[in-house]
């Protein structure tokens, strides 16, 4: 096999130590990237480090990595708490925090100030425009998507998302670095819902309105997706998985962003996620979990 790791950035920050977080910097940090992890706490990075330390152990158990590997790993990721501190010095950030375009632009806006003028920013975002995160800073060319699935140790795909003014030069670097992490990066452009969730979460929408109309079960519903599409899990399986609260959030910025009532999220979903029903993260969602 080739030896692309020339292609990866030396070192990187993730800001944002949730699930995805965590995913994106133990991956980075597999590749031998000296990787910054940042949260509002400690508590909170402490807890995306936990994470990390438990993924990890699943391929220890497997023999895929050795015990030395794992702990070499985890020495190459350096918890911290503040923005601007995290992205000194950096080749790439990729930002990973919860949804919501104030709180990520505000972001933007720090990591832009204190980052290298070379750095390429980035956000794992699944709905929110890069183009107007873009907006926020001085180096529109160098603000790309970089779109990574849960859970991302195992998951192939990087979504990589130009907005209006990302440049080919940030493109191809973003391109070659997924690559060099494993990963098969495809590239879209800055329309809501890119291409992941504009064709998943109509189907999950559907799956939604079959269980409210009572088309079948949800078992039933998961069941002929899971065998009939070879899907690893059924659509109400998945929602739980990504969280309905998320769902329901990605349909309504695609019914906003295209116009179009045909992404009008099911109002049992909605009902759902008015219940506290979010999901995993909850315990409950169209499936309990212990
Ligand atoms: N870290 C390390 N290894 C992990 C892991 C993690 N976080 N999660 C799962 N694995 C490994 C397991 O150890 C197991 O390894 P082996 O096969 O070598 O034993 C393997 O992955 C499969 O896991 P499980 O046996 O526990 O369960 P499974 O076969 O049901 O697979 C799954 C779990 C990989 C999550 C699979 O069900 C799947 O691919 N589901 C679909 C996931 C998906 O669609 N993700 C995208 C969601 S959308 C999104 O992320 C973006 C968005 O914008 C909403």
């Amino acid at each position: 096999m080739a030896d692309n790791s020339s292609a990866l950035p030396k070192r990187i920050a993730v800001i944002g130590a949730g699930t995805m977080g965590n995913g994106i910097a133990q991956v980075f940090a597999a590749h031998g990237v000296a990787t910054v992890l940042c949260d509002v706490s400690d508590e909170a990075v402490q807890r995306g480090v936990a994470a990390i330390g438990k993924s990890l152990d699943r391929f220890v158990k497997k023999e895929t990595i050795t015990a030395a590997q794992k702990d070499a790993i985890l020495g190459r990721i350096a918890p911290v708490t503040d923005v601007a501190d995290a992205v000194g010095g950096v080749d790439l950030v990729v930002e990973a925090v919860f949804e919501n375009l104030d709180v990520k632009t505000k972001l933007f806006r720090t990591a832009d100030a204190a980052a290298p003028a070379a750095a390429i920013l980035a956000s794992n975002t699944s709905s929110i425009s890069i183009t107007a995160l873009a907006a926020a800073t001085k180096r529109p060319a160098q603000v790309i998507g970089m779109h990574f699935m849960n859970p991302v140790p195992i998951m192939k795909l990087v979504e990589v998302i130009r907005g209006q003014d990302t440049s080919d030069a940030t493109c191809a670097t973003v391109m070659a670095a997924s690559q060099a992490l494993g990963k098969v990066p495809v590239e879209a452009q800055d329309y809501p819902g890119f291409i992941s969730n504009r064709v998943l979460m109509p189907m999950i929408n559907e799956a939604a309105f079959c269980l409210m109309e009572g088309v079948s079960t949800r078992e039933g519903i998961d069941e002929i997706m899971k065998l009939g599409m070879s899907h690893p899990m059924g659509p109400l399986t998945l929602a739980d998985f990504i969280g309905l609260d998320v769902c329901v959030n990605i349909l309504d910025v695609l019914k906003d962003g295209l116009g179009d009532d045909k992404y009008r999220a099911c109002p049992l979903l909605r009902r759902m996620v008015a219940a506290g029903h979010l999901g995993r993260k909850t315990g409950r969602g169209f499936y309990e979990y212990t």
